[in-house]
């Protein structure tokens, strides 16, 4: 299968979690290398013959269908689009490529994707798609209207309405994944985990947005991966699942177990001013993708935390070559000021 983005984050991740599981899998990794892609995170499988890198970016469109051509005979079975821009801060200080990767880039897969027959197609998409919720709302389902509040999450939803319409337009098999915010190894320093966990290590302050009171539904990213085998196996042609641990928790809550796991002190603590339109709650129901595929988060919270407190300490090299450089410069444009 073609799968793209996984030079990053969870993409990574995945192509770990299926060549460990399924023996007879092929997988060609369409990876821009942005700052967020490294190919650090696929070392250890880069000499696997069953995988190969490919640069190249979702959104050139000679480029990809050059690509499906040259797999015309040996048809890619599935497309799965990880490829994305994926920070919601750097949407607010610029969306220019969140737009042209998230929405065009989706676009072009799409429709090489249905013109050279890949039979299936996974788009990954996220909860920040629905909005925000009150503290007493009940947690989102995939009936819950779209509702997105940042550069990212709008961008988001419009690769997944791309999607549902290739669907009904075309008749081609989309599936779409919203999963909840995802936490464990490889994790770019940007995103508040392996964004505190490396400031604690070097001993310098976190920064928490507004009133810390802020709730994201964490869930380890191999559970994520578990659940987007299941949907790009038994999935139903143009169905959303919801992929979600029920694990909610204030931002500030998680900032003092990271303090309290890393034995620092709470005076590391600093108050800095709000993201803008900070989506104040997310809650994931995943009862879909439970009941119709059987999937469960298997990984509780506590025990993923520690397992990826640990990764980032007997990781150290990883991180801290990534906060040199072009980090740097984002850190001081960001953070500087707040
Ligand atoms: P990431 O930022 O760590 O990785 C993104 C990857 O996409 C990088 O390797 C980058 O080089 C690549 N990329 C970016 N633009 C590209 C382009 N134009 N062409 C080809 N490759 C390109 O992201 P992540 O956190 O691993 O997220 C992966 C996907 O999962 C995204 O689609 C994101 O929206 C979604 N998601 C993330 C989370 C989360 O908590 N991180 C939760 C739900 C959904
Ligand atoms: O919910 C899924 C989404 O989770 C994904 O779609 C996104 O790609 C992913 O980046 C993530 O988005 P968030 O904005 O929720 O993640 P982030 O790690 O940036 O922030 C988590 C919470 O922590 C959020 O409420 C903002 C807050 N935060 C974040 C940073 C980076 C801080 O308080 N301080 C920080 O420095």
């Amino acid at each position: 299968m073609l799968v793209t983005g996984c030079c990053g984050f969870i993409g990574s991740n995945f192509i770990r979690y299926i060549l460990n599981k399924h023996e007879d899998y092929r997988i060609v990794n369409l990876d821009k290398l942005t700052y967020a892609g490294n190919l650090e995170n696929l070392k250890d499988i880069e000499d696997d013959l069953r995988y190969e890198f490919v640069r190249g970016d979702i959104a050139d469109e000679a480029f990809v269908s050059e690509l499906f051509k040259k797999h015309a005979d040996d048809r890619f079975d599935a497309v799965v689009n990880f490829a994305a821009e994926s920070h919601v801060d750097r949407s607010i200080m610029g969306g220019d490529e969140f737009i042209r990767t998230n929405i065009e880039g989706t676009h072009v897969l799409l429709k090489n994707a249905m013109h050279f027959e890949a039979p299936r197609f996974v788009q990954i998409s996220t909860d920040e798609v629905y909005g925000t919720l009150k503290p007493d709302e009940p947690a989102f389902t995939e009936e819950t209207p779209l509702a997105p509040n940042s550069i990212y999450s709008a961008s988001k939803a419009a690769a997944d309405m791309l999607a549902r319409a290739y669907f009904k337009t075309h008749g081609y098999c989309t599936l779409v994944t919203r999963c909840s915010n995802n936490y464990g190894p490889y994790q770019f320093p940007e995103k508040l985990i392996p964004l505190f966990v490396s400031n604690l290590l070097h001993d310098k302050e976190v920064p928490v947005y507004g009133d810390g009171m802020q709730i994201r539904d964490w869930i380890y990213v191999d559970d994520h991966s578990e659940a987007i085998d299941l949907v790009l196996r038994k999935g139903a042609p143009g169905e959303v699942y919801n992929i979600g641990a029920e694990n909610e928790i204030a931002n500030i809550q998680l900032t003092k177990m990271l303090l309290k796991q890393l034995g620092k002190p709470e005076s590391l603590i600093k108050y800095v001013k709000d993201r803008p339109g900070h989506d104040r709650r997310y809650a994931m129901n995943s009862g879909k993708i439970q009941r119709e595929l059987g999937w469960k988060a298997q990984v509780d919270f506590e025990s993923g935390l520690e397992r990826t407190i640990k990764w980032y300490i007997e990781n150290r090299e990883w991180w801290e070559r990534i906060k040199t450089g072009e980090y740097l410069k984002y850190y001081e444009k960001w953070y500087g000021n707040r």
